[in-house]
């Protein structure tokens, strides 16, 4: 369970996340959506440790997100800016993060996690790639060491419609076999309404909470 308690970030005079609480439970899909500069992005980095709050605190599964190196073991990321090394191939690239990683992974297991996110230029260097395939490689690399929290930030910007659905599907077993926790943020609003269980609107504009209020979907108060 992820628990998210009067959570507040400054940067400097500028308040961007403003008393934000909520509880996510394992096997759900969260929506994170806001215009841009909302916070999203903040956001997920705090949930992903890399930055600190201003006020408030967070817990995974009773574990204080001051033990960030446990925890760390427990998430993956895909930030939203692209971070591969492109020199390497994509097979170089997930051996680089499986050595990061704290679970030890054999190169098949490897490739079917690149094959899982529709990506099969296993020996073709980064910079070969293009833009939707380097994504798909970051979420193949987010999942490595099989977390319990995963956090996506734009994952599926460039991505072809048929791969995205067939990556949505992944995702969604992901979190209904195995109770991971996903986090998810998208401008794509009928991908959020297809793959999240409930959504979270950040910043004060209701017209994201309007519009997936009509769709049907469940939002949750922060
Ligand atoms: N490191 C930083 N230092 C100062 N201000 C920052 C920093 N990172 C983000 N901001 C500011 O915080 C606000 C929220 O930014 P953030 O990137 O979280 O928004 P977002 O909702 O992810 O937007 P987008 O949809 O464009 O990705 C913006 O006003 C941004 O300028
Ligand atoms: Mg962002």
């Amino acid at each position: 369970m992820l628990k998210v308690h009067n959570l507040s970030k400054n940067y400097g005079a500028r308040k961007v996340l403003r008393d934000i609480s909520f509880i996510v439970n394992p096997g759900e899909v969260i929506g994170l959506v806001g215009e841009n500069g909302a916070g999203k992005s903040t956001l997920l980095q705090i949930l992903a440790t890399l930055q600190k709050p201003t006020n408030g605190s967070l817990s995974l599964y009773e574990r204080n997100f001051e033990d960030k190196k446990n925890l760390r073991k427990q998430i993956g990321f895909v930030p939203q800016e692209i971070a591969l090394w492109d020199e390497f191939t994509v097979e170089e690239n997930m051996v680089f993060f499986e050595k990061l990683a704290w679970t030890n992974r054999t190169k098949t297991q490897l490739k079917q996690l690149c094959l899982d996110m529709k990506l099969d230029r296993w020996k073709d260097p980064v910079k070969s790639l293009s833009g939707g395939m380097k994504r798909k490689l970051n979420i193949a690399i987010s999942l490595i060491h099989d977390p319990d929290l995963l956090l996506l930030d734009e994952p599926t910007v460039g991505i072809d419609l048929k791969s995205r659905k067939e990556i949505g599907n992944y995702l969604k077993r992901l979190a209904m076999d195995e109770g991971k926790i996903i986090v998810y943020t998208s401008h794509d609003m009928d991908e959020i309404i297809s793959l999240c269980d409930r959504i979270i609107c950040i910043g004060e504009d209701p017209f994201y909470k309007n519009l997936l209020e009509e769709a049907g979907k469940s939002i949750i108060p922060v």
